[in-house]
């Protein structure tokens, strides 16, 4: 339709993130604390009736891209009957999934069957032993065979999310690109953004210099990748080699920000660097009809934030960045 979700500072949203759990297998030390006992009641979950509902009212609004995030979102059981269900949503027209691949192997044939044509993969590094301590379990293989499954199902392009982190080292970048260039993923570094009392503990690294050197070192240019997000990308002239810069903090991107997200308890968070919501799951559970749904939309979306305010006020944001999957 010719509906539209504008803000107030001008932007138009068409892009919404879906939380599908908060829980995951992993604990980043980026994200989730260890030994975290938070999570979401099951009764709080939002249903897949009420997800589609949802995010039915946002297609009619002009939102036509969705990414399913977790927590891990293929610890929601189910998840390829739901991204089947709206993948055939009038309106949606870019369905992805963003994973940590631990479980990809199993899940990858039927999540493309059912419509997820674009696929994001978190992975920081290449080394068994690092990837255990970063992410608290030994589950680096996993992670690579359920990869070298979702290539053969053909999603386009595979991305591979490297949060740098202060002992990330240059060896590490070389080997991840070649990884890269070997199976045509698309490698993106990310800057850790301060989400939650762990996040916080996480000093991020500015990627300025460490793009300059890889365009030198790799012959790259600026160039275009597909996608959604805030990357911004330099390719190599034959398109053997595509690196995704994600600077949120060093040279943040809220001016052309198209997107909000909603956590599997029914809360729409308007930035994720900042703490407004609306409590969907309530007004879905009074029995609201579609117009009052897409009215909440449209008052929230009227009230989403600037910009977050990282760096000038680093504690802001409790929530852990699990809640909301980035
Ligand atoms: P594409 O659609 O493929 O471009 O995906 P994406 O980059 O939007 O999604 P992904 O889930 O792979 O997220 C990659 C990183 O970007 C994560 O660290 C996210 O937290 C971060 N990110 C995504 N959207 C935003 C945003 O609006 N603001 C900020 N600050 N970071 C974001
Ligand atoms: N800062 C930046 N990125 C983060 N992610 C998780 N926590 C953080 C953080 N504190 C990334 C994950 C995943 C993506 C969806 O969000 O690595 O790839
Ligand atoms: Fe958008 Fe907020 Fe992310 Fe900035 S921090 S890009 S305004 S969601």
């Amino acid at each position: 339709g010719d509906a539209m979700l504008c803000d107030s500072h001008g932007r138009r949203i068409e892009y919404l993130r879906l939380s599908v759990t908060d829980r995951c297998d992993l604990r980043c030390t980026y994200c989730m604390p260890a030994g975290f006992k938070g999570y979401e009641e099951p009764a709080n979950w939002l249903t897949f009736d009420e997800i589609e509902r949802v995010v039915g009212a946002f297609a009619r609004l002009g939102v036509h891209k969705i990414r399913l995030t977790g927590g891990e979102p293929l610890l929601r059981r189910n998840l390829a009957e739901l991204a089947g269900r709206l993948s055939s949503l009038p309106g949606i027209a870019d369905l992805s999934l963003s994973s940590n691949g631990t479980q990809l192997a199993k899940h990858a044939q039927a999540l493309r069957a059912a419509g997820i044509t674009r696929l994001n993969v978190s992975l920081d590094t290449l080394d068994q032993a690092r990837f255990a301590t970063i992410t608290g379990r030994d589950a680096l293989d996993a992670v690579l065979h359920g990869l070298m499954a979702a290539k053969e199902e053909g999603f386009g392009p595979i991305k591979i999310n490297m949060v740098v982190m202060a002992g990330t080292t240059d060896n590490e970048f070389d080997a991840m690109a070649a990884y890269c260039i070997e199976h045509r993923f698309v490698l993106r570094l990310i800057e850790a953004m301060p989400v939650g009392e762990t996040g916080r503990k996480t000093a991020f690294v500015a990627l300025g210099t460490i793009r300059e050197r890889l365009r030198t070192c790799f012959g790259l240019v600026d160039g275009v990748v597909a996608g959604g997000g805030p990357a911004r990308y330099l390719v190599s002239p034959d398109g053997s080699c595509q690196i995704g810069f994600i600077t949120p903090i060093s040279q943040h991107f809220c001016d052309t920000c198209n997107r909000v997200r909603l956590s599997v308890d029914g809360t729409l968070y308007l930035c994720l660097g900042q703490d407004d919501k609306v409590d969907l799951r309530a007004l879905l559970r009074s029995g609201c009809s579609d117009d009052q749904l897409e009215q909440a939309l449209l008052d929230g979306i009227g009230r989403k934030p600037l910009k977050h305010e990282f760096c000038e006020h680093p504690t802001q944001v409790v929530r852990f960045m699990s809640s909301t999957g980035g």
